[in-house]
């Protein structure tokens, strides 16, 4: 709670019996819901009593707010950020289900299958300091889920997320009442008792770009067309839960080509942006989509930030030219945080989403990730060409520090998401 003495106090007010009343029956209230020590403001009330009643009003509003937040069941500790906390290891609860368990992960992926010695990456739980994570509920979730559709759009690391949300959610659902099947940018996994669908769409950029085929998508020299969504947006119409992310296409380290036209035209108008404000408009485009195209009332908008790569060891205090290659434990700096996560692209988000009509839930899964230096595909995935002598030679030269091993890290992402969905 806000301390009622912040607000301004600069009108003189009428001291009258009645509204006495009123403040002395509203302290109890408070006192009542909060179980909170009130004798310091009882001693002030004369001073205070308006702005206990502003307050009052404040909370009211927000309890208001509240009931409408779609497919909430509850809330968390007020006061208790989810984001902020540790990582605990814990064999007996973690991982959530085992990689051969579950037939959706991409072989990118299945850092057992691909070799990976060790195991320990999977038996990490995330604590937050203020408060304890509900359990994730795979049946509560698809009951909520009855008739709906959930749709994750982005890159390669919100596919990822995507994925292993199948994978928490598959196994209570018997063999022959589901399926998982993509037809180029779109995946869907369909819960059919349910007649619920979990979906992934591929749009790195969100915007449209040359980069936008799901499988053929190795380019260099990428160009997006700053204010053009429809192409893709129009898959996303009617969903009930949406899960955006982008990050990681935009940060090529140059200036970012923008195209204004189509891609079949002569393709001659095109500007050069920063990354940071390149990043900016792609938003701006996707807010505009958001408020256009999802209802507050009904459905809910989730974004999850920058996923961190983990390149030079040098950063965590690890020797001169390493990465994540053999990299088996978390970092412990609490206040660790690699250069590859932009402060400022964070900014931008902050002040994109300030703007926006429609409420968008950041799922700020960047900190807690940016300990997880241990839980990178890293050379365990599969290769689709074939390595040379030298990349076999030198395996941190081929190691995957972008992606992340499933199970892993990116089930957190998602306990977190169940937790801000059901319990925001
Ligand atoms: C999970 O949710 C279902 C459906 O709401 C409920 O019946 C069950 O008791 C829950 N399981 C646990 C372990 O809480
Ligand atoms: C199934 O869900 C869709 C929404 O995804 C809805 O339009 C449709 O009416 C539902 N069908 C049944 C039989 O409930
Ligand atoms: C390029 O596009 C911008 C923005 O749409 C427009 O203002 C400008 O006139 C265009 N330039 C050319 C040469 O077509
Ligand atoms: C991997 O790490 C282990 C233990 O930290 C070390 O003994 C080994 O030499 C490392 N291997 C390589 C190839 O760096
Ligand atoms: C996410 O968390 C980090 C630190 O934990 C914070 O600096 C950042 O502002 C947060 N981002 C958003 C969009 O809330």
């Amino acid at each position: 709670m806000k301390s009622p003495s912040s607000s301004s106090s600069s009108s003189v007010r009428k001291n009258s019996y009645c509204s006495y009343l009123i403040t002395i029956s509203f302290i109890i209230f408070v006192t009542i819901l909060y179980g909170e020590d009130f004798t310091c403001i009882l001693r002030q009330q004369f001073i205070h009593y308006q702005q206990l009643d502003d307050h009052f009003d404040q909370h009211q509003q927000k309890q208001e707010k509240d009931e409408v937040v779609p497919f909430a069941v509850g809330t968390t500790e007020s006061g208790c950020d989810i984001f902020s906390g540790e990582w605990v290891y814990d064999e007996e609860t973690r991982p959530q289900y085992e990689e051969e368990e579950c037939p959706y992960i991409q072989p990118q992926l299945t850092c057992q299958a691909q070799g990976r010695p060790d195991k320990a990456y999977q038996h990490w739980r995330w604590q937050p300091h203020g408060c304890n994570l509900p359990s994730f509920n795979a049946t509560f979730m698809l009951e909520k889920l009855r008739g709906k559709r959930m749709l994750f759009v982005g890159d390669s690391l919100n596919r990822g997320q995507f994925v292993s949300m199948v994978c928490l959610l598959h196994r209570v659902i018997p063999e022959g009442e589901k399926s998982f099947k993509t037809i180029e940018s779109l995946t869907t996994f369909r819960a059919k008792e349910y007649n619920a669908t979990i979906e992934f769409y591929w749009a790195p950029f969100l915007v449209e770009s040359n980069s936008d085929n799901a499988m053929v998508h190795r380019v260099s020299d990428r160009i997006v067309r700053g204010g053009s969504i429809n192409k893709h947006a129009r898959h996303w119409k009617h969903v009930d839960i949406m899960v955006f992310n982008t990050y990681l296409w935009w940060m090529t380290g140059m200036k970012m080509k923008i195209l204004r036209g189509p891609f079949d035209g002569d393709m001659k108008n095109i500007t050069l942006l920063e990354g940071a404000d390149a990043y900016r408009l792609a938003l701006r485009r996707m807010l505009k989509w958001l408020e256009k195209n999802m209802d507050p009332q009904k459905t809910r908008v989730f974004f999850t930030s920058m996923s961190p790569t983990h390149e030079k060891s040098f950063e965590w205090g690890g020797e001169q030219g390493g990465n994540c290659y053999n990299e088996t434990t978390p970092i412990k700096d609490p206040n660790y945080w690699g250069r590859g996560s932009r402060k400022n692209i964070m900014q931008v988000v902050k002040q994109v989403f300030q703007t926006s009509k429609v409420p968008i839930t950041v799922i700020n899964i960047t900190q807690l990730s940016e300990y997880r230096k241990d839980a990178h595909t890293s050379i365990y995935k599969k290769q689709w060409i074939p390595l040379t002598p030298e990349q076999i030679a030198n395996p941190k030269s081929y190691s995957d520090c972008v992606h992340w091993c499933l199970p892993g890290l990116q089930d957190t992402w998602n306990e977190l998401l169940f937790t801000k969905l059901f319990f925001p």
